[in-house]
């Protein structure tokens, strides 16, 4: 470029916004493992372990990825996890999901994992966790990012079987930090694990649980009061309930949100109808995750520039008070939540 050319036009404020969003430090909450797992990998590790597939390519298979709802989407992606296998697969796996969450400036994750879905299959519990496990060391070793897993039931199975799960994984208690509940909303309330997450307290673990992503606002009550969780993951449906929300705000208590996923479920028709600005502006401790990123388009940061770019109410105010939330609502110590914090402060000043 001559010395004399001018110099390049100030970004316009939305690019601007992108390059905040992407490069601000930032939490993610609500991420299935098993759904990071990308088309390609699929293939790969259906070779290495001689898994036959039901689709002829990467392409294919992609081309299968059209939800009408929650439980279209559970069918494929408990078909996709069928390729793994061993501990290497897991930690495979999860390597892959941490690297691209450092390049989205994520500093700290903490991760779902479904082993019903896995050890229903034969593969040992051990093979599962500590194959998560050794990635989630190699992250905080090779990347900075500091990584937690979250031990999910899978709640269209029984209250026995999650109780059977909760116990498999005891001797490896200290890869965990907690329990969750996902799979099929609609027909499994909350209450039907009530006696398996007071057993995971009396462990020390931590308890989140979704609640409110297809199902009732009554479902969201049932994980507070039944479940005593501590996060809500998704809870979108909260808005329908006004002392809900008011009870909610009034706790602090955080909603793991997952724009891209609601879309692609049908849970809002677009992403422009997407409550996230309304959740904030009500003074809920909203985040923004991926949940299922090989899924539904894109990872942390793809959510975030998804729904700023639809959401013209969302603007740099909100996308501090996500990231700053995002910390908060994490389960690392006070310290930990503090530096993150303050990290956040600096970028913000930077831009
Ligand atoms: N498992 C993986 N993704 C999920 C979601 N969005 N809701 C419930 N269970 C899940
Ligand atoms: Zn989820």
């Amino acid at each position: 470029m001559p010395a004399t050319a001018a110099p390049a036009a100030d970004p316009t404020p939305r690019a601007a916004l992108h390059r905040l969003l992407r490069r601000m430090p930032k939490a993610e909450l609500h991420i299935h493992i098993e759904g990071s797992l990308e088309p390609e990998l699929i293939f790969a590790l259906a070779a290495r372990n001689g898994v036959p597939l039901a689709y002829p390519s990467v392409q294919a298979l992609r081309a299968a990825y059209a939800f009408s709802d929650l439980q279209s989407f559970l069918d494929i992606y408990y078909a996709g996890a069928s390729v793994l296998q061993t501990e290497a697969d897991f930690h495979d796996l999860a390597w892959a999901y941490l690297e691209r969450a450092a390049a989205d400036r994520v500093v700290h994750a903490e991760i779902f994992f479904d082993p019903q879905t896995h050890t229903d299959r034969g593969v040992p519990m051990a093979a599962v966790i500590t194959g998560l496990a050794r990635a989630c060391r190699r992250a905080e070793a090779e990347l900075g990012l500091s990584a937690r897993l979250i031990l999910c039931f899978l709640r269209h199975l029984s209250e026995e079987a999650a109780f059977a799960t909760l116990e498999a994984a005891l001797p490896l208690r200290e890869h965990f930090i907690g329990v969750g509940l996902d799979s099929s909303e609609r027909g499994h309330p909350p209450e039907k694990f009530e006696r398996v997450f007071a057993r995971a307290r009396e462990l020390g673990l931590h308890g989140v649980a979704h609640a409110g992503e297809e199902g009732p606002p009554a479902y969201i009550e049932s994980a507070l009061d039944r479940l005593q969780v501590e996060r809500i993951d998704h809870g979108v449906r909260c808005l329908e309930s006004p002392a809900l929300v008011q009870r909610l705000a009034a706790r602090r208590m955080p909603l793991t949100v997952c724009p891209l996923s609601n879309v692609k479920l049908c849970v809002f028709g677009s992403m422009a109808e997407h409550n996230l600005p309304a959740l904030l502006a009500a003074g809920l401790c909203a985040t923004v995750n991926s949940d299922d990123p090989a899924y539904f388009g894109g990872y942390l940061n793809d959510n975030l520039v998804a729904a700023f770019d639809a959401l013209p109410q969302l603007g740099r105010d909100q996308a501090y008070a996500l990231a700053k939330n995002s910390f908060e609502a994490s389960f690392a110590t006070a310290a930990d939540r503090a530096r993150w914090t303050a990290q956040l402060d600096a970028a913000f000043a930077a831009e």
